[in-house]
């Protein structure tokens, strides 16, 4: 998975390029390139391993500009990151190609090429792209048809643009599985694997779909679909802010979306929730009679989404809904017998995770009543194809590691647990209850936010550690899993999550005086028993980092107290990730890893 962008103008396009590929860098960065018609009309190519800034510095020490051009951010799937492995990928000099995605059939056509010829200088799948273009250029075929006619010998996804100088003035894209948008502007116009890369040059977008092979001309755009006639696609204006992208005064993009949840909470709650009640008419129609159908509930969804549709699953069962809990790379390949009544649930803060997508794509004939998902970008491919939305309001989240999307996914949750739990009698006190334990939680996630400091110092109790646990029981075990993953996607700490009842079938045998264990201790019914476990990680020397909304007194070293009265059980899951974000964020800052874009990870994963 990779992120594309190109532009035909009237203008040096290399600035709006450079832009757009550091927007882009959320679906990977460990290599970039860029390919520009000069003035001669000749591709010039750049391309560096790393981060898009080592490109850019290449690029602004050279004198070149041009009015045509594409250009690549890399997540190495074929090939090691490195620069001959860089995109665009050319034949010769006669195309260059950007792709993102993998082509499943890239050795049998590496095969055929080498045999006429042809000779490779990447290991990647996409310089089968090019040099199966080049060759139908070379028997005369316009760059429109050589991408018709590539694309027809692909198996796999893919998006991808193509420039020649052969036939200059255009940029030709097709996608089948990976996404890709156009965008239109005053006699220019741009393409992009999505909207946010163009946001500083245009509001208006094309989305294309799957089978669609595109020319984009300065003057204007022709689309054709998969069975080879021109459509017209729906032009739709963009109301993403692209200021969103800024990082303010913060150190990092990471720590700027955690500060930023009472505020996206505030949001995701807006116009959904009034005077105690869940405002259902914000649900619209058609949730609402999926919801009326629902008898059973199976969440797909994969990373820190995956988590929030496990602690969803704990509040479902407790309303008597069945809930099953898969991530979607398993749930996708295996047969699945669906109950009666099930309405499936896909979460993800991009919508585009290849893997969640798929599993959706594929349950078209599993006999789910429909399907509904919890996303975070409307513009994305998991909205257009789910029945219907339930939509988060984080804004735009940069950071590799996800903060304010899950815990909005949680508040989602919370919603239409409310809408299903009516369809169960709910009370109105209770609703009222539930309703106002969310109105609290922008105030109380405030009030743990103001404890960076003292998480700050228990943070460098992790400085010279390998390993870490995080214990949790009930809800909290997908908690302490969140608390893992974050703490491992950006320290690079080794650190594994295990439901504090597990402890003495396994783990315990690691736990020693180098082994931290982290543990959030809401005060709830199973409070006595993890106390007891936390006992037996103690007498083994293990060393306790506890976060708490009561005073705890086992002889603890590192304890935080959240220094609020009134969590509910219901919304305390939301509240005590949030130390856990605190807690990852300052180990990383000792430990100087790359906190926004940690090594060999992406944020969006539109690959499988
Ligand atoms: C990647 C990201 C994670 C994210 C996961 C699922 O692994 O690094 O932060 O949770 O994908 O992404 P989604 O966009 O579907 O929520």
């Amino acid at each position: 998975m990779c992120g594309i962008v190109g532009a035909i103008a009237e203008r040096n396009v290399l600035p709006i390029l450079m832009e757009g590929l550091q927007r882009l860098e959320y679906r990977g960065y460990d290599s970039a390139g860029v390919a520009v018609r000069d003035v001669d009309g000749e591709l010039k190519r750049f391309r560096s391993l790393g981060k898009v800034t080592e490109l850019k510095k290449l690029v602004d020490s050279s004198d070149i500009s041009g009015d045509l051009g594409i250009a690549h951010t890399r997540w190495a799937t074929h090939g090691v990151p490195a620069e001959r492995n860089a995109h665009p990928q050319m034949s010769g000099v006669r195309v260059a190609v950007v792709h993102n995605g993998i082509i499943e059939n890239h050795s049998e056509l590496r095969d055929r090429l080498t045999a006429l010829g042809y000779s490779f200088t990447s290991e990647t799948d996409t310089e089968v792209i090019a040099h199966l273009m080049a060759d139908k250029l070379e028997s005369g075929r316009a760059l429109f048809d050589a991408v018709v006619e590539t694309a027809a010998e692909l198996k796999g996804a893919y998006a991808l643009a193509a420039a020649s100088p052969e036939d200059g003035d255009r940029i030709v894209v097709t996608r089948e599985g990976s996404p890709l948008v156009i965008g239109l502007g005053e006699r220019e116009n741009f393409i992009a694997s999505d909207v946010t890369a163009l946001l500083p040059v245009t509001r208006k977008f094309i989305f294309l779909e799957d089978g669609d092979v595109a020319e984009v001309r300065r003057d204007g755009v022709s689309i054709y679909n998969s069975g080879g006639e021109e459509v017209r696609r729906e032009i739709k204006e963009s109301t993403l802010s692209n200021s969103s992208v800024d990082k303010g005064p913060y150190a990092h993009y990471m720590l700027k979306e955690i500060f930023e949840q009472p505020g996206v909470i505030s949001e995701t709650l807006e116009g959904r929730i009034h005077n105690g009640r869940l405002l259902e008419a914000s649900f619209g129609h058609e949730t609402a009679a999926l919801l009326d159908k629902t008898r059973h509930v199976q969440i797909v969804a994969c990373g820190t989404s995956y988590h929030a549709g496990m602690v969803a699953r704990y509040w479902l069962e407790e309303i008597g809904i069945p809930c099953s809990v898969e991530v979607a790379s398993e749930y996708r390949y295996r047969k699945v017998v669906v109950p009666e009544g099930s309405l499936l649930i896909t979460i993800s803060q991009s919508g585009e995770t290849a893997d969640t997508l798929a599993a959706l794509r594929g349950s078209q004939d599993q006999g789910h009543i429909g399907t509904l998902c919890v996303c975070n970008v409307p513009e994305s491919s998991l909205v257009r194809e789910s029945d219907v939305c339930f939509m988060t309001r984080a804004g735009t989240e940069i950071g590799v590691a996800s903060t304010k999307a899950f815990t909005t996914q949680l508040v989602a949750l919370r919603l239409l647990l409310i809408a299903l739990a009516r369809r169960r009698g709910l009370a109105s006190e209770q609703e009222e209850k539930m309703v106002n334990e969310l109105h609290a939680l922008p105030r109380q996630v405030e009030v743990v936010l103001q404890l960076g400091d003292k998480i700050e110092k228990m943070a460098q109790g992790f400085s010279d550690k390998q390993n870490a646990l995080f214990l949790g029981r009930g809800a909290f075990y997908p908690v302490a899993m969140e608390g893992a993953l974050k703490l491992k996607e950006i320290s690079y700490i080794h650190a594994e999550a295990y439901p504090a009842g597990e402890l003495k079938h396994g783990p315990l045998a690691l736990v020693d005086a180098s082994m931290p264990v982290v543990c959030a201790l809401p005060d709830d019914p199973l409070l006595e028993k993890v106390l007891s476990n936390l006992q037996e990680v103690r007498a083994r020397g293990g060393e306790l980092f506890l976060f708490s909304d009561h005073k705890v007194n086992i002889g603890l070293d590192h304890y935080q107290n959240l220094t609020l009265s009134d969590i509910y059980p219901g919304t305390a899951p939301i509240v005590y990730t949030v130390p856990l974000q605190l807690l990852a964020y300052y180990v990383a800052v000792i430990k100087e890893t790359d906190i926004d874009q940690p090594r060999n990870l992406a944020k969006s994963v539109t690959v499988e």
